[in-house]
């Protein structure tokens, strides 16, 4: 295996984890690169389902590292339970690292994200309410907590006298909510400090030059997706973080030149959760239909999903703000069924009939576009046996050949279903 990014490629909850978990067989070390417990990643192995938020999808293998990264955002609360869940169920946790540059999800960034939408009203951006537009905000502000301050009483006393009372001015004045004493916080901090000290590694970051020296094999795990970047996605409805390809390099203290592949992972159509524009959506049955096939609900707030079609100038602007090297196509069996399945390559404006082939970055835009269909028949016959490319129905390969010729970038993987043996390498 070459050392891989895999990133989402659309808006999220493609099927990330379970390509994750797949790549994880071959590689040494599984780093998380971005985001936090917003984050919801599902890993089907042997009919078992497991659900992460911040663990990367590789603990399910014994003997590899697995690591959440300096680029994440870590509620230390969320993370308790996610870990004892997996102690209970037998999985061991003792080879997780925790990078002391990850800043923390204070209580009071949680209440600050939902004071937020509150306030924006029809505005809101449809956050999960994990505080981590609030925690990425005061890491940009210079007023946030990183994992090594809880090692450090006196920086850590100094930065709660810096921050509290910015913070408590916010909760108070703006949004009328109750203060935090410097007492709840630190206790906080203490608890958490001797909670998660077996996971932190000071050495950390040797560690990881060590391991790429030595050419340990590397899997960058991305969060999110390409469309909800704070830079290249549909900005204002996005993440405050960067899940595009570059993210897995400011992400981890891996430097650019260690990564030899990266993975976009797309559904055979797209999701979203949130608000925000989605020129393909399908507010219809057939909507409906993939919504329901797909059991398209959110992981992390059990939200129905948004569904539309497959959409080919996101497809290839994914492509190229990631430098992707391959493509993860997933959920291809939620079609088995549809008699037509439709690929948007196009945008038409329907004032004056203008064509864009490529994705405008203007949401305002957005409004007055249409998509442009190619329909494509279906191949109605369960794929979920399929175990080769060979097997797989010849109307469903000229849909996969389409992709693969406008966006440019081969399909290296194909997944036919939840369970890890579900799968298709080229
Ligand atoms: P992630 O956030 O990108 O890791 O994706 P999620 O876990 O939020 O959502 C993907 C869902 O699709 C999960 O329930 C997976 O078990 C499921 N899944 C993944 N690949 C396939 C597939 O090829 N077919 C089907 N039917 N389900 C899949
Ligand atoms: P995974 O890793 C899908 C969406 C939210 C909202 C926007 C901002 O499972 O693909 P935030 O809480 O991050 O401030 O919310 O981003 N969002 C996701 N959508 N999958 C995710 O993660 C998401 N994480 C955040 O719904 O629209
Ligand atoms: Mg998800």
């Amino acid at each position: 295996m070459k050392n891989t990014v895999v990133v989402g490629a659309q808006w999220g909850d493609e099927g990330k984890a379970k390509i994750t978990d797949l790549l994880a067989g071959e590689a040494d070390i599984i780093i998380r690169y971005q985001g936090g417990c917003n984050a919801g990643h599902t890993v089907v192995v042997d009919g078992e389902t497991y659900k992460f938020h911040l663990i990367p999808s590789g603990i399910l293998y014994d003997g590899k590292t697995c690591v959440i990264g300096a680029g994440t955002v870590i509620n230390p609360v969320v993370l308790e339970e996610e870990l004892e869940d997996l102690k209970k169920r037998g999985v061991s946790t003792k080879n997780l690292k925790i990078c002391q540059l990850a800043h923390i999800t204070m209580p009071y960034h949680i209440d600050l994200d939902g004071a937020d939408e509150l306030l924006l009203g029809n505005n809101k951006i449809g956050t999960t309410k994990r505080g981590i537009g609030p925690t990425y905000t005061d890491k940009m502000a210079r007023l946030g907590f990183r994992i090594e301050d809880l090692y450090d009483e006196e920086l850590l006393l100094s930065k709660i006298e810096r921050a509290l009372p910015i913070k408590n001015a916010q909760l108070e004045k703006i949004y009328g909510l109750k203060p935090y004493s410097k007492e709840q916080i630190l206790e906080f901090c203490h608890y958490y400090r001797d909670y998660l000290k077996p996971y932190v590694d000071m050495d950390l970051l040797p560690f990881l030059e060590k391991s790429r020296k030595a050419g340990k094999k590397i899997l960058f795990e991305g969060a999110q997706g390409v469309m909800l970047d704070i830079d290249f996605g549909t900005y204002p409805y996005v993440t405050s973080s960067n899940p595009i390809g570059g993210g897995a390099v400011t992400g981890t203290a891996l430097g650019i030149n260690s990564v030899d592949e990266v993975i976009g992972v797309f559904k055979a159509y797209i999701t979203r959760v949130g608000e925000g524009p989605f020129m393909t959506e399908l507010l219809d049955d057939e909507g409906e239909k993939i919504q329901s096939i797909g059991k398209e609900f959110g992981v992390t707030t059990g939200r129905k999903r948004r569904c539309g079609w497959f959409d080919l100038p996101i497809a290839k602007y994914s492509a190229q703000v990631s430098g992707l090297t391959g493509i993860a196509l997933t959920k291809l069996d939620v079609f088995d069924s549809f008699d037509k399945i439709k690929l948007c390559v196009a945008y038409k404006d329907k004032r004056d009939g203008h064509i864009y082939d490529n994705y405008p970055t203007n949401i305002n835009l957005h409004k007055y576009l249409e998509p442009v269909y190619r329909v494509f028949d279906g191949w109605k016959t369960d794929i979920s046996k399929a175990k080769s490319y060979n097997d797989l129905p010849e109307n469903a390969k000229i849909y996969l050949k389409e992709i693969e010729k406008l966006t440019d970038v081969p399909i290296k993987i194909i997944s036919v279903g939840p369970d890890r043996e579900q799968t298709i390498f080229i």
